[in-house]
């Protein structure tokens, strides 16, 4: 009342930014809140205060220290945090994936030389040279999509070793990171507390930070030392898809030029880029594909209230990014074991209570794992088969056949098929797919 046309708001952990407006001041968590009245943004840093009428912004510290704002152009569109004619914005961002995609690999792939090329970590050839250890931190699917690239890139890359951790336990661990580690800190959003708060103790080490971060301009893509965005673009649904996809890939290509830069012999490096840069055409004839015959395939499953999802190798972390899905936006308990583990505890659950989703692509342990889902059936399992594989003969409930001609990246098209699974299921259930209940989009606390 004594200072009217007058706000004042700070910055203490979660996101705060400034819309500036012809004849108006915004105030939001995220930019994206601000577009179709402004583009221009101003992102407050913790501890700042700014003074806000409908046409001013004074900032200053919390020791009234004047500060100069730095209005920015927010990049996104107003389309891109729209439907676009989709149901659901999760169905819209599945959808999208080929085009996100895309995103991701601009201006980075080199067919021709058979190179991967990012500009952002800001390394140089020799500092990639020395790296002997990578730490990947991430939540939820950042985390999964940091292990399902640690099984690639160990593939590749000699004498690096990979640690994928989950950032609200890392971040109270006494860990002790070698000196010549590079760390990947990984969230859509950029800003998630736990990952903020390792990024925060790993810098104290001394320990380079590379982001791999969606939301431009966010708080852990401004404090990391380096990074590369993912480009996918708003992602709104709580349910994160297309960041997982592009989150995987764009640290396979980290990893990629830490190999280049070590001497890795190109005939090695060269089929994984040049899946890389088919990935976006396959993931579009999935999509195309199994989206119908999904639509039809949950009402089979929706009386179950557990699930287990089942893969191995790169197929694994799919597996856990898959039953992810499926619980957070349908509330089924859904659980990913590796094939390996079954018989060490998760076979004794196999019953008409559950159903099993397993990951069969076609490589080196397709018979191992073919061997596990045997006993699944042994045991009177209700199996959910998704395989490249051609032949493919089990007596499984159902099978959905991916038509590929990748070989490497063929786990990153079964996960589609059970993103699909998971939104028709939730779909047919009946509940909000875009808001689950209990969850946030950034969990910005604790
Ligand atoms: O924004 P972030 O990538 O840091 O978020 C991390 C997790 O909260 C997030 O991936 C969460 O697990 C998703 N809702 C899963 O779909």
């Amino acid at each position: 009342t004594k200072n009217p046309g007058e706000i004042v708001v700070a910055r203490a952990g979660s996101p705060l930014v400034i819309g500036v407006g012809h004849g108006e001041t915004l105030v939001a968590s995220d930019a994206s809140a601000l577009l179709g009245h402004t583009k221009q943004a101003i992102y407050l840093n913790d501890g700042e205060v700014a003074t806000i009428t409908k046409n001013s912004v004074e900032i200053k510290t919390l020791n009234a220290e004047p500060v100069s704002a730095k209005v920015e152009e927010i990049e996104t569109n107003l389309a891109a945090i729209q439907k676009n004619g989709y149901e659901h914005f999760l169905l819209k961002e599945i959808m999208e994936q080929p085009e996100s995609l895309k995103e991701t690999l601009r201006g980075r792939i080199d067919l021709r030389d058979g190179l991967v090329r990012l500009g952002g970590p800001g390394l140089k050839e020799k500092e990639l040279r020395k790296i002997k250890h990578l730490v990947i931190v991430g939540c939820g699917t950042a985390y999964n999509a940091g292990l399902l690239a640690a099984y690639y890139i160990e593939q590749f890359t000699p004498e690096v070793t990979v640690e994928v951790v989950i950032a609200s336990e890392y971040r109270y661990r006494q860990a002790y990171i070698p000196k010549d580690s590079v760390a990947l800190i990984v969230s859509q959003s950029g800003e998630t507390a736990d990952t903020l708060a390792c990024l925060r103790e790993i810098k104290k080490q001394g320990i380079k930070t590379i982001g791999i971060v969606n939301a431009i301009g966010s708080t852990i893509a401004r404090e990391v030392d380096g990074g590369t965005y993912v480009h996918v673009g708003p992602e709104i649904s709580v349910a994160s898809t297309k960041a997982f996809t592009s989150q995987a890939i764009a640290m396979v290509m980290f990893g990629l030029t830490i190999a280049q830069a070590k001497g890795v012999r190109n005939n090695i490096l060269r089929p994984y880029i040049k899946e890389i840069a088919a990935l976006p055409g396959e993931i579009r004839k999935v999509l195309d594909a199994c989206n119908e015959p999904m639509k039809q395939m949950v009402e089979q499953y929706i009386k179950y209230e557990h699930a287990i999802y089942l893969g191995r190798d790169t197929a694994y972390p799919v597996a856990m990014e898959a039953a992810l899905k499926l619980k957070e936006i349908s509330y089924i308990d859904a659980n990913a074991y590796a094939f390996g583990e079954l018989k060490h505890g998760p076979l004794a659950l196999v019953d008409d209570r559950f159903f099993e989703f397993v990951m069969l692509p076609e490589g080196d342990l397709y018979d191992k794992a073919v061997s596990n889902v045997q006993e699944v059936l042994a045991r009177g399992g209700h199996v959910i088969a998704v395989t490249n594989k051609e032949e493919f003969d089990l007596p499984v409930e159902n099978v959905v056949k991916v038509e590929t001609s990748l070989t490497i990246f063929a786990p990153v098209l079964l996960n589609l098929v059970a993103q699909l699974f998971a939104y028709y299921m939730a779909l047919c259930k009946g509940y909000n797919v875009d808001q689950p209940r209990n969850l946030a989009k950034s969990v910005t606390v604790e």
